[in-house]
């Protein structure tokens, strides 16, 4: 598609009352972005030579999320004169004086127009010649927008609004969305002789119509029958139903391109979220920002990923993850929390009740039961005992553990940082390791333990416990040989020296 030069005004001074919101009304978010970026995202599709934003209330803070999304666009200050028309007058200063190309305009808090919509304008208008193109159609409720009045052959007369209509203009249903495409020269004289002769003391953009059709200049107007394109964001109760709608549309997307989603009510995904083919996405999961899962991943149930990275095969279940990149074919969860930094090795494991933070975990090492593992490189094929906790922080600074290739951290390990565990080596469970541990070696630091032949009987006569040491000590007696364990034996997890 080619497209004239153009330059688009973004309106966003409103107030927003109604969202009673100490935040901007074009800042809230939806999807991932805020309404301002919906907005800002559907204007750009158009290339504009540039793209004025109108701001006013809230003044500062949306201009600091402009410079933060489209560092390119221009900001405008409205005056203390209301209305759309003032609105784009305002924003017509900060284009080039001699600036000629057709002059589009749209709103802050409408995210749901879309690019081909408003390209469907702005062709519609430049194959006509028109002065102004507006965008129409019907919503459920037309109460409170600018209804369009025809004349008997259907001809575009002017837009009147709700509050300055006679009742028979306002059973119309058809209204203005305040989506448009102008000739600038046009536009430029028409607001300089604006007044704001009407209910509320404005200057209405609208009143450009009359003028068109009072001059002879074309009008049109191009319909789409999709509301959510046409309507604005007010409330809170319609940023939820807009909200609903954007990730119906995400997710009906993804499942034509190949993306299993069990359970669409209780999905959510944010738009700039990539899936591959053959992801499924189980009940309950919540993709966001720049999150990206590759083919034949599973996620979920009940999962929230945010920013994160799934290579192709794994699974994450049940678990709450930031910032993390997990590997090919590895697992994480139930249950557990990535903190931003983590990188989990293909064939890896986080299991149950784990946390991580700046912690990489290499290939195929595991970490598969009740630990917190901050600040850690560890090698690959580690088997991270359960409950071990890597001691990252001293009260005033964060230190990092090495752990090296095929070690094993007996359960319930204390790894006190900066401290470095070499490749091949073990670690006795319930060990405080404070020291390094050289490849190949155990870590052993705990007391060695000692038992007190009958205390029970001495110090608890007669309690349930005496009487089951007791009667155990009866049937050792009488079957001799019994059940004395292998004083030798080494399990995993009980390591001794
Ligand atoms: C306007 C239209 C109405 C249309 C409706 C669609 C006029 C006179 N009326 O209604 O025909 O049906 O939009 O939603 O144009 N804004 C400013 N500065 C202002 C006033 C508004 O930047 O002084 C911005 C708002 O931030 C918002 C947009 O313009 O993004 C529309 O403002 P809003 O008050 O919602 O619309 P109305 O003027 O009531
Ligand atoms: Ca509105």
């Amino acid at each position: 598609m080619t497209f004239p030069r153009c330059a688009v005004v973004v309106l966003a001074a409103g107030e927003g009352t109604r969202m009673r919101s100490s935040t901007a009304k074009v800042l809230h978010p939806l999807g991932g972005r805020s309404l301002l970026g919906h907005a800002l995202s559907t204007a750009r599709s158009l290339r504009p030579d540039h793209l004025v934003v109108v701001v006013r209330h809230s003044r500062d803070d949306v201009a600091a999320h402009l410079a933060e999304i489209d560092p390119e666009a221009l900001v405008a200050d409205q005056d203390e004169v209301k209305g759309t028309g003032r609105a784009v007058w305002c924003g017509l200063q900060a284009l080039p004086e001699d600036y000629d190309g057709t002059v589009v305009v749209t709103y802050g808090d409408v995210p749901l127009l879309g690019p081909q919509t408003l390209a469907g304008l702005v062709e519609a208008h430049t194959a006509a010649g028109a002065a102004v193109s507006v965008l129409v159609g019907e919503v459920p409720d037309p109460t409170g927008y600018g209804r369009v009045v025809r004349d008997a052959d259907g001809a575009v007369l002017r837009i009147v609004e709700d509050r300055d209509a006679e009742e028979a203009e306002r059973a119309i249903r058809e209204i203005n969305s305040g989506i448009y495409a102008f000739d600038g020269e046009f536009l430029r004289a028409g607001l300089a002789g604006m007044g704001t002769d009407n209910a509320q003391g404005e200057m209405y953009l609208t009143d450009i119509l009359e003028l068109a059709r009072a001059k002879g200049a074309v009008i049109v107007a191009t319909g789409t029958p999709d509301r959510f394109e046409l309507e604005g964001v007010n409330d809170r109760v319609q940023l939820a139903a807009f909200g609903r709608e954007l990730n119906r549309r995400l997710l009906e997307s993804w499942m034509r391109s190949g993306v299993t989603v069990v359970d669409p009510a209780s999905t959510w995904v944010d738009v700039d979220v990539r899936l591959a083919p053959d992801v499924t996405l189980l009940p309950g999961v919540q993709l966001r920002g720049d999150t990206r899962v590759e083919t034949d991943a599973v996620i979920g149930p009940d999962t929230t990923l945010v920013d994160c990275e799934v290579a192709a095969g794994a699974h994450i279940v049940r678990s709450h993850a930031l910032g993390a990149r997990i590997g090919e074919g590895a697992s994480v969860g139930p249950f557990s929390y990535l903190r931003p930094g983590t990188t989990l090795g293909p064939g890896g494991k986080i299991g149950g009740f784990v946390e991580t933070k700046n912690a990489e975990i290499g290939e195929g090492s595991m970490v598969p039961h009740l630990s917190y593992v901050g600040d850690a490189t560890i090698g690959a094929h580690v088997n991270i005992g359960a409950a071990t906790v890597f001691v990252n922080y001293d009260g005033v600074r964060k230190h990092r553990t090495m752990v090296g290739d095929h070690a094993r951290v007996g359960s319930d390990t204390m790894l006190v940082a900066p401290v470095t565990i070499g490749d091949g080596a073990y670690t006795a469970a319930g060990s405080v390791i404070d020291q390094d541990v050289p490849p190949g070696a155990l870590g052993v630091a705990r007391g060695r333990q000692r038992n007190v032949e009958g205390w029970v009987a001495r110090r608890r006569p007669g309690s349930a416990a005496a009487t089951a040491a007791e009667r155990a000590s009866a049937a050792g007696a009488a079957t001799e040989n019994g059940s004395a364990a292998d004083a030798g034996e080494h399990r995993e997890g009980t390591l001794r020296p």
